[in-house]
C-alpha cells in the first residue's frame, strides 16, 4: 500500500500536498501562505533537490505522501501531507514508521512552529523538538528555505540524534 512516487504520480502528489496544506491557513503567517501552498515548478525543484516521495495508497488511489531527503550524516522527512477527508486514521502514522525503517540515521523533521498538531503527531511517534539555537543552526545546514521560514518554523528529532556536530561539542561532550 506504499509505494515509492512515480514521474506519473507527479500530480496526484501536487494535489495532496495542496489540499492537505490547507490546514496552514490562518495559522501560518499571513506573509508566508500562498495559493497554491506549492507550485508545480517549486514541487519539481524539491525532487530534483533529493527527496524521494512516497504514497499512501487506498483503494488504487493516493490518498496521502511523504518525502524522504538524504543528507549524508542525518535522513530529513519532507513534505507530511494527508488528504483532508481521510485524516486521523492512521495514515500517516503508518507512512512515518515506513519511511523510519528506511534509514539508521537521525531523522530530522522541520514544521511550522503554529501547526501544534503535527508537533504532537510527531511526538508521539518518538520524536522531540530541539531547542531554539539547535534548529537555527540545523534548519541552516540542511535545508534550503528562506529565513522567514526559519523564524517561524521548529525542528523535531529522533531519538537517535545527538547534537554531536554542534559546534564547541566533540561526541556530545562541551570542550
Ligand atoms: C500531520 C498529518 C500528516 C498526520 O497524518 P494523519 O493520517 O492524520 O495521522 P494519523 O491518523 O496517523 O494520526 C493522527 C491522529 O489520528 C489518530 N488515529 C490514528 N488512527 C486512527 C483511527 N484508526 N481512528 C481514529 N483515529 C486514529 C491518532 O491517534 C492521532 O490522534 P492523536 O493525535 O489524538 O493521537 C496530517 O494531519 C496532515 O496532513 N496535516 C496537514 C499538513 C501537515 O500539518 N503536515 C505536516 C507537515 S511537517
Amino acid at each position: 500500500m506504499i509505494l515509492p512516487g512515480k514521474k506519473s504520480d507527479f500530480n496526484d502528489i501536487l494535489d495532496i500536498i495542496n489540499d492537505a496544506a490547507s490546514a496552514y491557513r490562518g495559522i501560518i503567517p499571513a506573509d508566508r501562505w500562498h495559493e497554491p501552498y506549492m507550485s508545480e515548478h517549486e514541487l519539481q525543484i524539491q525532487i530534483e533537490d533529493g527527496i524521494r516521495f512516497w504514497c499512501y495508497f487506498d483503494n488504487g488511489n493516493i490518498v496521502g505522501v511523504m518525502g524522504i531527503q538524504d543528507k549524508s550524516d542525518v535522513t530529513l522527512i519532507r513534505h507530511a501531507y494527508v488528504r483532508t477527508a481521510v485524516r486521523n486514521k492512521g495514515i500517516g502514522s503508518k507512512l512515518l514508521n515506513y519511511l523510519s525503517e528506511l534509514t539508521t540515521k537521525p531523522i530530522l523533521i522541520g514544521t511550522w512552529a503554529g501547526a501544534t498538531w503535527a508537533i504532537d503527531f510527531y511526538k508521539k511517534h518518538g520524536f522531540h523538538l530541539v531547542s531554539f539555537d539547535e534548529k537555527e543552526r540545523l534548519l541552516r545546514r540542511y535545508w534550503t528555505i528562506p529565513i522567514r521560514q526559519i523564524e517561524t518554523s521548529v525542528v523535531l528529532a529522533s531519538s537517535n540524534w545527538t547534537n554531536i556536530n554542534q559546534p564547541g561539542l566533540q561526541n556530545g561532550i562541551q570542550l
